[in-house]
């Protein structure tokens, strides 16, 4: 604990400073900076090699911080009573006095904000007095980071801090629902989609077959692992690494068990640190057994098609 605090002592400095943080959060490991400093801000972007035109998430502390940037209604207070803090993100009207760096929003008139849940960030989050804008800290495009070390393996010597909180909890990133206009979900994630169907009626009945998946973020060669993956697979060719969801009684050496019985929760928890262990050991292939499309396995099947585009 002692050892925690003397760390958030220099992550502020850090911040304070506009330098680049890596910090722990519940879904996964995102890179900080000061979201109302155009030179932090440009920093994230420049090291995590990411088009302009990609907007970051904000993260606050609380709805009052929130409220001093953005404009909220009734169905944001729904879902934030319901699921924050937590992993989900909302786009947001953003108030004409906000502070936030354009360069996050990519000057647009909206932003995509979350309150994490992890508790190490939500001290840092409750000492500073400004949101931090970040992105998952990974290099664009790669499989996002659940434990410090991913976060090492990432940029190297290049970060001055990572605040280690253990492994992400939930291991997949933040759901997204864009509340301005009709609500719609444009990143599938933490929290399931159902749970929030059901406290927003009139998006139930409309959008209930199809979500149409929109954010920049989602397009083709995000998530990759880097080498071929092919879903839904019976079984596994030779030297191919096999994901499983379930435990074999027969022992190989390629299986990957992402969980011992089915079990959604954990398998969404290890995907990531098994798609990097997979690839450290120098696979050239991925075969990954169907996953139920319930609950998270919804994100866990957007991740790993995405992953499975060349
Ligand atoms: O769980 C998470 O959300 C993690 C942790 C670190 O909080 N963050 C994360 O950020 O996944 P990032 O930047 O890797 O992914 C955010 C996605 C991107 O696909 C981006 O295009 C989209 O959100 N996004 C950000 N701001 C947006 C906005 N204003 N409108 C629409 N999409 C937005
Ligand atoms: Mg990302």
């Amino acid at each position: 604990m002692k050892k925690n605090d003397s760390n958030i002592k220099k992550a502020i400095k850090y911040l304070n400073n506009n330098e680049c943080i890596a910090i722990p959060t519940e879904t996964v490991y995102g890179l900080a900076g000061n979201a109302y400093s155009d030179k932090a801000v440009s920093r994230i972007y420049k090291l995590k090699k990411r088009p302009s035109n990609n907007p970051l998430i904000a993260h606050y502390y609380n709805l009052k911080d929130l409220k001093k940037d953005c404009e909220i209604d009734i169905t944001f207070k729904r879902l934030y009573k319901k699921f924050c803090p937590g992993p989900i993100s909302f786009v947001l009207k953003l108030k004409k006095t906000s502070r936030i760096s354009k360069i996050i929003t990519n000057n647009s008139n909206s932003i995509a904000v979350r309150f994490p849940s992890h508790s190490l960030t939500r001290k840092l989050l409750k000492k500073i007095n400004y949101p931090l804008a970040a992105p998952s800290a990974n290099i664009s495009s790669s499989i996002s980071p659940v434990s410090k070390q991913d976060v090492i393996d990432e940029f190297g010597p290049k970060l001055k801090l990572i605040l280690d909180g253990g492994s992400s909890k939930i291991g997949l990133e933040s759901t997204i629902i864009n509340l301005i206009g009709k609500p719609h979900i444009l990143r599938l994630g933490g929290v399931n989609s159902k749970s929030i169907y059901k406290l927003i009626s009139p998006f139930e009945s409309k959008n209930k077959k199809k979500i149409k998946i929109k954010v920049p973020g989602t397009s083709k060669l995000h998530y990759s692992p880097g080498i071929p993956v092919r879903l839904n697979a019976k079984k596994n060719y030779q030297n191919e690494a096999y994901i499983l969801i379930k435990k074999r009684k027969k022992l190989d050496k390629n299986y990957f068990y992402i969980s011992k019985k089915n079990n959604l929760k954990e398998a969404a928890k290890n995907l990531y640190g098994t798609l990097r262990i997979i690839k450290k050991y120098g696979y050239k292939k991925i075969a990954i057994e169907k996953i139920p499309n319930i609950n998270i396995g919804e994100a866990i099947n957007d991740r790993i098609l995405r992953a499975s585009k060349k």
